[in-house]
Order: C-alpha cells, then structure tokens, then sequence
C-alpha cells in the first residue's frame, strides 16, 4: 500500500497521510546550515557538523517517535492544531506533507482555517526559513493565537544528551523584539550564536522550556499554548528555547504570510560583543534583511528550484520505465547529494554523533556525485586524501569540522586506501582534469607532509599489493568494505566495538573481496599512469594485478561462486565447506565486475549468487545466516539472522552485481535486480517496507528475519551512488571516460531503448538508444566504430545508437 505519490512534474513526492510507518524525512541546505525534517515536521538543525554545532535539540530514540522539531500551534477557538499534524496531534481536515528538492511543505486544514507551511535553506545563507500562510475559509471571522517555537540544543550533541550537572545552569538568552538570540557558551569560548524571530511584532514569548510547557506537560499540549499566552520566561540555565506568538485576526476570505528565520551567526573573536556580556547582533541583523519578506521569502525558492533544475538537468534520461526515469531523474541523484553531504553522521537512524565523514563511504559517495558539482567533489577527494598515512594505510574516518582523522577509531580498515584511486579516476574521468594529480596533499594532515595527490594512490596501491597473507589474497585488517567480518578480533568483551578491537593479530586473514578491488582498481590506476607516461610503473602494478586476480580465481574459487575470505586459521569463509555463511554476496559483485575468471566464472557466481541469496527485494549478504556467534568472524555473527550483514539485503552491494550483469552483457538480470530494491519500483510494498519510498535504505531485513521486507537506516548509504552508477553507466551504459562518453547500454527486453541527456565537460551529449537492424554509433551524423564518442567541441552533440 501507498502513503502518498510521486508527483514527477513538481518533483516532489507527496505524503498523504501523516501517520507513515516511520517518520518520513527530507534534508535542507546544501553546504553549511542543515536541516532534517520529517513529514510531521520534525527533526533539527546543525551547522556543518551534527555533533559539534547542533542548533536545535531533538531526542533519539524518543516515545512517541519524532516528536519536537519545528513546533508550530495554531489556536482558533477551543481547537489547537498543527500544520504539519505534530506537535499537537489534532486531527486535521486535510493534511498534505509535500517533500521537494531542498524543500518541504505543509498542508494542513482544521475548521476552515487553511495553513501552509514551507521550509527551506535558502542558496548560501546559515538560516532555516518558514513561511507560514494562514487563510480563513470559513465564513466566520477569526482571531487565531499562533505560536512558533524551537528548542535549542546547547552546541555540543552528546553533551546536550548527558552532562546535565553543568548543562542546567548555562543556557542563556537575549530578547530582542520578536527575534530571541540563543547564546549559550558565547560568554566563554564559542563565537557562535543562534536566533529565532518572526517578520511581525510578537505578542509575547517564551525562551524558558518548563515555563513555556508546565508540570506534566510534553509537545502536544504546553501549559503556554493551553491558556493562549506568553509568560514572556527569560531562561536562565535550565532548558533555553524560543516560543513566540502572534495574535492573528482573519476575516473570512482573508489570507497572511508570516516569516520565521532560525538562523546561526559566527562572529570573529575581537567582534562578539556589542557591550560587556552582549552579543554583537550586526550579522544576525543582515541575515533578517535579507529574508524579512515574504516576497525575498518567494525568492529564495524559485533559486532553490532553478538551482536544482540546473543541476539535474545535466543528466535526464526519457523512456518507457516511468519509475527508472524518476529515479534517475530526481530522487537517486538527490540522494547522491544528501550522501556527499552528510557522509553516514546525521539521519533518522545516525544520530550525528558518532561517525564523521567515513574515508570508504565517502570516496564510494563521490562516484554517484562527481558529475553534479565536479568541483565540490575536487576538494572533497583532498581532504580524503589528507588523512592517509605515508605507508598507503588511512584513518577511517574525519571530523567535518576540523577535517583531522579520527583517532578513536584510527585505521586498518584494508579496503580503504583502494577506494581513494576509485573516486580519483572516477573524478578525472568525467572532468579531464588531470591536474587534481599534482595537489600538494599532506599525510595524517601534517603542514610539510605534501606530496602530490598521485602519490598517495600510488602508496595505496603499493598497500594492498605489499600485504598479502598465505594465499597472495590481500590482508582483510579489521575489516573490509563489511565492516562486521572482523577475522582478527575475537571478541569476547560485552559492547567492546568489534571493528576497533583486535585481540589476534594473525596477520593472516585475507580478503577475497579486497582482491576483486585490487584487480578493477589496480587496473584503473595502471591506465591511469600510463597517460601520464609512467609505463613502467603501470607494467609493474598490472603484474601485482595479475598475481591477485590469479589468487582470486584459484585460492578465492569455491567451484560454484567466489569464497568470501580466509580467517586467522586460513580457513575459508564463504564457503560449501562451511556449515553457514557458505556464500556472500560481495566477491560475486566485485570479482564479476572485476572480470575476474571471465564469463565462465562470472556465469557460475551470479547464478549462485541468486539461487542463494535471491529474494523479493534483491540479494541478501549471506547464506545460510549465522545462527551462533563466532568470534572468528566477529559482528556478522552477532546480528539476528536476516539483519544488517547478517543475511539481509545489503542494498549497497546489490549494485555491484547489477554491474556485474552488465559486465556479461545480460540485460535482463541487470534490470530485474535493480527493480528489486529501487525505492520507486517498491513503493506499493510501503506498509512492508516501512522507509521512505523515495530513497534507498541501507538493509532490507531478509527471508530469516521475522520482519522479512522492513527495511531500516534510510538516506545514508552507498546504495544511493552505486545504483546510479549501476542504472547510469550499467543499464543506461552512460560511462564517462578519459577521451570522451562511452555509450555502452546493457537493456532489458522490456525497453526498446531511451533518449538522454548528458552534460560531459560542458557539451550537452543529446543520446538516443533504439533497437534496430543497422547497428552502431552516429555522432553528429557520422558514424563511429565501438561505443566511444570522441569529446566534442559542442554546446551540443547528437549521439544515436542503434542496438
Ligand atoms: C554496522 C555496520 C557499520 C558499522 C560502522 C556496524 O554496527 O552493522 O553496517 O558499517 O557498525 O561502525
Ligand atoms: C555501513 C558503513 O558505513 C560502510 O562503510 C560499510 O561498508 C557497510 N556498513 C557494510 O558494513
């Protein structure tokens, strides 16, 4: 069953209903200020890094679920009722939540009174804005009271959440008009402040939480609202908030706008005051002038679109399959975005603050993002790179903020460094800018530590190539692309993190995975380095390359499908020998893909792979699951059978078998499992699936778990890039290459062909695929051999292809 609908032509989707099976939700902002709401208007703000500058306060985990977030009441009569059905959780007349790209709006009506409600962040600026329109359809004229207020978090997440001996006596305010300044910790060392304020004179306010609520009170009800005042609270410790109200008459017919501003000042240190122990407002004064109108409101929006319009634009594809379009269109490549953003810290299921930006996960997000802002994507791959050490090995993970790497989890993650020469070809694929090579870039971020960018992918290489264990397989470490197969930890400590703990150093365990790494991405920087005229040095990795992919296709070969892995004991894992965990999903992507063995091999492992692990909603991880812990083998083995990598599906390797299908030139089994797990495709099953329709969720729990089909951690996943690289350059075969787009489409039956547009390098590539008797490629009107076009001089070049 359905919640809602896509709405292709707004490019929205449409909930209609504001009881989802979770909370729904949508991001705002786009570089520094961040929002998270949901389709009852929940979730919170934070500047740049969810942990360190959280601005507003949500609870996780919280009963009922979701509640806080942008509280906004309307009182008319004896009714009380919200826009976006919470905070009140009055029953409304109609309600319409509408998510957009970097927008969302409300739709709710009680008792004639209609209210709209748009959030958005606007291009470049540190503000959340929401306009509320309020208009009298009734025939009765009406004096509402509407209250407007947020609740501030006092900087720092995880200390919000736990140091309340010192929290409860440091929350400060100042009042200024209808705008209320959060200022905690401004008195000390931070330079920041927050602010809540309304384009019209208040008729009071509230910045003291238990005032504002009373004994005994939650969200739903405040004491404040209950009564249709204000006690005009300055908060002094305790919990700060801003609660403003306006006292709004309305005749019937009659329709007003009203705009509030969140926003967040940084002020330079010999600036923060304007009198001893007063903030210097300057900043935050411009911030309202520039959003005081409902008309800058307007504005602001129509960027946002255009903006988005713009960026989607470069890449639109038109054909029979009405759900792929608007994935590929709309919300695969929006959720590309939300990934580059937010890495894996701040969603519904990351609390934003634990993980930063993770090195894997970040260089795997930059393959689905690279062709929208190339130039973000530059930069990104040098702070990457930046937290490498010089033997090739790399922190896991960084801070936003600070951009250091995370010692509390430090390194030995032996995928990673590989991932680093994925996203560096992929960047200089589609921008032809070899120059990101010669990037001074510094180890550990050590000042005099720079080398050039090509030197790290080179001791990346030389990394795994030089830590090989007793089959030739590279050396797993903690762990690899799953981080829950920990073959050195043995962990036996309740709540010890298995990724971290290692209390067996074999130096040993291998990683069958990591080899089909080695060989695609070996053989990506070996072509790379021989257009930059480094021959030999190509000849020698292609040799590395050839010692691997020999290791894989023998010690990593079980007979019917690729083993997973050799464990501390060089026992294989991912094996018919083993009682479960006989097969896994992620060597049958990546070696296929790889091209490890040739078709023969490839054939074998992907029918194995679906007669295994074949479900509703795509591949599971493993077969048969770990029904026992193995300290063997770590957190895989900790998990309920048919959860996270324990057997469910895994949305995020499922593409790298889709690619793999590809890579056979088998249409159909590519097309067939991209169905399977496209939000779009499944958004029938909502009441099953349970996660936004409009994005893909990490897991989908697996034919074991009781709740076979409920998906989980929705938005912050390398599914998101891998599918659009597996639809795009897979399905679609748009691959941007060194010397041009190669169109190279590997299509189901089902579709006859389909017309696309691509930006490549400034040139508009208009693409038509159809099936035909003449084969072959026409540039421009002449025809070309293989699947090549030749960069053009533009602005637009006709490319068809016949198939
Ligand atoms: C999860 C993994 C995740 C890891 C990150 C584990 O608990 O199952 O999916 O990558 O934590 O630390
Ligand atoms: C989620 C992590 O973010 C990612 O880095 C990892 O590869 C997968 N889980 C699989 O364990």
């Amino acid at each position: 069953m359905r919640y809602g609908y896509f709405d292709d032509a707004a490019r929205e989707y449409v909930i209609t209903r504001p009881d989802t099976p979770l909370p729904w939700i949508n991001y705002l902002g786009n570089e520094g200020f961040f929002s998270l709401i949901s389709n009852t208007c929940g979730g919170y703000a934070f500047y740049r890094d969810a942990k360190l500058r959280r601005i507003t306060r949500f609870r996780y985990n919280n009963v009922p679920h979701d509640e806080g977030g942008r509280l906004f009441y309307i009182c008319d009569g004896d009714a009380t009722w919200s826009p976006a059905f919470l905070p009140a959780k009055t029953p409304l007349d109609s309600y319409r939540c509408r998510h957009g790209l970097g927008y969302s709006v409300f739709e709710g009506e009680k008792q004639g009174v209609q209210a709209e409600l748009t959030c958005l962040v606007p291009m470049g600026a540190s503000c959340e804005l929401q306009k509320l329109t309020l208009r009298n359809g009734s025939q009765d004229a009406k004096r509402l009271t509407v209250y407007g207020a947020v609740e501030w978090c006092l900087w720092n997440a995880v200390d919000d959440s736990t140091n309340y001996q010192r929290n409860w006596n440091i929350g400060e305010v100042e009042i200024e008009g209808s705008t209320i300044y959060h200022k905690t910790e401004y008195r000390e060392r931070r330079n920041h402040y927050a602010f809540y304020s309304v384009n019209a004179p208040v008729a009071g306010f509230d910045t003291d939480r238990d005032t504002f609520l009373g004994r005994f009170r939650g969200w739903s009800e405040p004491q404040a609202v209950a009564q249709r005042i204000s006690y005009n609270s300055k908060a002094s410790g305790w919990a700060p908030m801003a609660a403003l109200r306006l006292e709004i008459p309305l005749a019937p017919g009659e329709e007003k706008s009203f705009l509030f501003r969140l926003g967040y000042v940084e002020n330079p240190e010999e600036e923060k005051f304007s009198a001893p122990g007063v903030i210097n407002k300057a900043r935050a004064h411009a911030l309202l002038a520039a959003y005081d109108t409902c008309a800058q409101f307007d504005a602001a929006l129509s960027e946002l679109k255009a903006y988005w319009a713009k960026l989607l634009g470069q890449f639109t594809v038109k054909s029979s399959e009405e759900k792929l379009d608007r994935m590929v269109n709309v919300w695969n490549q929006y959720q590309c975005m939300v990934t580059f953003n937010m890495s894996r810290s701040a969603s519904y299921y990351e609390s934003g603050t634990g993980r930063g930006m993770g090195f894997r996960d970040s260089c795997q997000d930059l393959l689905g993002f690279v062709h929208l802002i190339p130039q973000r994507a530059r930069e990104r791959i040098i702070d990457i790179a930046s937290i490498q050490f010089p033997d090739g090995s790399t922190y896991h993970q960084y801070q936003p903020l600070d951009k250091r790497g995370n010692a509390d989890v430090g390194s030995g993650f032996n995928d990673d460094p590989l991932w680093l020469v994925a996203c560096t070809c992929a960047y200089i694929r589609e921008t032809g800018d070899f120059t990101i090579l010669d990037e001074p870039t510094p180890f550990n971020n050590e000042k005099g530590s720079e080398v050039p960018l090509l030197e790290h992918l080179r001791r990346s290489v030389n990394y795994t190539a030089t830590h090989r264990g007793p089959h030739g397989l590279p050396l797993i470490g903690r762990a690899d692309w799953n981080d829950c197969l920990n073959l050195n930890c043995f962990s036996h400590t309740p709540g010890e993190s298995f990724q971290t703990c290692s209390n067996f150093e074999s130096g040993k365990a291998e990683s069958v995975f990591i080899a089909g790494m080695f060989v695609k991405y070996g053989k990506e920087y070996a072509e790379l380095v021989s257009r930059l005229g480094l021959g030999d040095e190509a000849k020698s990795v292609l040799a590395a390359v050839d010692e691997i992919e020999a290791a894989a296709r023998t010690a990593g070969w079980d007979g019917e499908w690729f083993r997973r892995a050799y464990d501390a004991f060089e026992r294989p894992v991912g094996s018919r020998q083993n009682d479960e965990g006989q097969i896994f999903i992620e060597p049958q992507g990546f070696c296929v893909l790889a091209g490890i063995g040739g078709r023969a091999y490839g054939q074998k492992a992907l029918a194995s792979a679906e007669k295994y692990l074949g479900n509703d909603f795509g591949l599971e991880v493993l077969h048969p699951c770990y029904t026992t812990y193995r300290d063997y083998l770590g957190e895989i083995s900790s998990y309920p059978p048919g959860y996270k990598e324990n057997g469910s599906v895994f949305c995020h390797n499922n593409p790298w078998v889709t690619l793999a299908y590809c890579a056979l030139d088998d249409g159909n089994g590519a097309f067939d499992l991209y169905t399977r797990n496209a939000p779009a495709y499944i958004e029938d099953r909502s009441e099953i699936h349970r996660t936004e329709p409009y994005c893909y969720s990490q897991t989908i729990a697996g034919r074991d778990a009781q709740n076979y089909g409920e998906a989980k951690n929705s938005w912050l996943t390398g599914t998101a890039a891998w599918s659009f690289v597996a639809v795009s350059q897979g399905i679609l075969g748009i691959r941007p290459d060194y010397d041009g787009l190669r169109v190279h489409p590997c299509l189901p039956d089902a579709m006859d062909g389909f017309t696309a547009c691509r930006t490549f390098r400034g040139v508009r590539y208009e693409i038509t695929v159809r099936r035909g008797e003449t084969k072959g490629l026409v540039v421009d009107g002449k025809a070309v051999p293989g699947d090549l076009v030749p960069l053009a001089a533009g602005p637009v070049c006709a490319v068809t292809l016949t198939i």
